[in-house]
C-alpha cells in the first residue's frame, strides 16, 4: 500500500485526480446524497478522511453538521488538520489517528472513500466493515468507494490511458500499474455484497462507476 507519507502526503491532493478519474464527481455525488438524506444536523464518520477532503466539502454545505475524520496516517491528518484551520471548521472535527475499531460514535451517516482497497481480503476488511457498522446508527449509510476487480481485460489498460490523459508522468503510470498488481486488494461484487451482509448492511447499491473506480451506498439493518 502506498504510505501516505512525507511525499505522498504532501502531493495527494495534486495526484488523486489523476489517479481516480471523476474523483470530484465521486466526493460531490457522495454529498447530494447526503444532504438529500440527512437532517439540519448530524453527526459524520470519515474513514480514511486523508487530507480533509470529504469534511471540507460537506462542512461548507451544511453549517450544523459535525465530523469524525479517521486516518491511520499522521501525515494526512496533519494536513487535514491545517485545512480546518483555515477554513474556520475545527471546531466542528474531531480528528482520530488510529484504527476505526478504537472510535465511540453513533454516527448518522459514514464515509469510507478510496480506503479499503487497501485493506487485505484476510479479515481486516471485514473488521474495518464491522467497525463502521457499530459506530453507525441503525439505517444510516455507508457510502464506500474502492478499486474492484476488472470486469473486461481491457479495463485496467483503460485507466492507465485515462489517467495519462489527466496528467500522470510516465513514472506515475508505471507506478500506477505496479500498485495495480501488487498494492490494491480489490473484490467483485459478489465478495462484497457478502461482507457488508455479514457486517450487518443490506446490499450496497451502486451510485458512482468510472473504469475500476465504484461507490456503493449501502444501509446498516
Ligand atoms: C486514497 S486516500 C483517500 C483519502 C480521502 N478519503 C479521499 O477521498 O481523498 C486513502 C487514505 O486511507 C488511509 N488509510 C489507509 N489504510 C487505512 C486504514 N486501515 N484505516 C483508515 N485509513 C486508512 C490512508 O492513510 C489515506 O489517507
Amino acid at each position: 500500500m502506498p504510505t501516505f507519507t512525507q511525499d505522498e502526503a504532501t502531493q495527494y491532493d495534486s495526484r488523486i485526480p489523476r489517479l481516480v478519474p471523476g474523483y470530484e464527481l465521486l466526493h460531490s455525488s457522495t454529498a447530494a446524497q447526503l444532504q438529500a438524506t440527512l437532517g439540519d444536523e448530524a453527526h459524520i464518520l470519515v474513514i480514511g478522511a486523508g487530507t480533509g477532503k470529504e469534511v471540507a466539502l460537506l462542512a461548507a454545505l451544511q453549517p450544523k453538521w459535525h465530523f469524525t475524520a479517521q486516518d491511520t496516517s499522521q501525515d494526512m491528518l496533519d494536513i487535514a488538520k491545517q485545512r480546518f484551520v483555515e477554513l474556520g471548521i475545527s471546531e466542528r472535527v474531531t480528528l482520530h489517528l488510529g484504527s476505526p475499531s478504537e472510535l465511540k460514535q453513533q454516527a448518522d451517516a459514514a464515509l469510507c472513500l478510496l480506503v479499503m482497497h487497501f485493506v487485505a481480503d484476510n479479515g481486516d476488511k471485514k473488521a474495518m466493515l464491522q467497525a463502521i457498522s457499530t459506530q453507525l446508527k441503525a439505517h444510516g449509510q455507508l457510502y464506500l468507494a474502492d478499486l474492484m476487480r476488472p470486469e473486461t481485460l481491457f479495463e485496467r489498460d483503460a485507466q492507465l490511458i485515462l489517467s495519462k490523459q489527466l496528467g500522470l508522468t510516465e513514472t506515475g503510470v508505471e507506478r500506477m500499474q505496479h500498485n495495480f498488481e501488487h498494492e490494491f486488494f480489490p473484490l467483485d461484487r459478489i465478495r462484497l455484497a457478502d461482507l457488508l451482509d455479514e457486517t450487518g448492511f443490506n446490499s450496497g447499491k451502486l451510485y458512482f462507476k468510472t473504469l475500476g473506480f465504484s461507490g456503493y451506498v449501502a444501509q446498516k439493518r
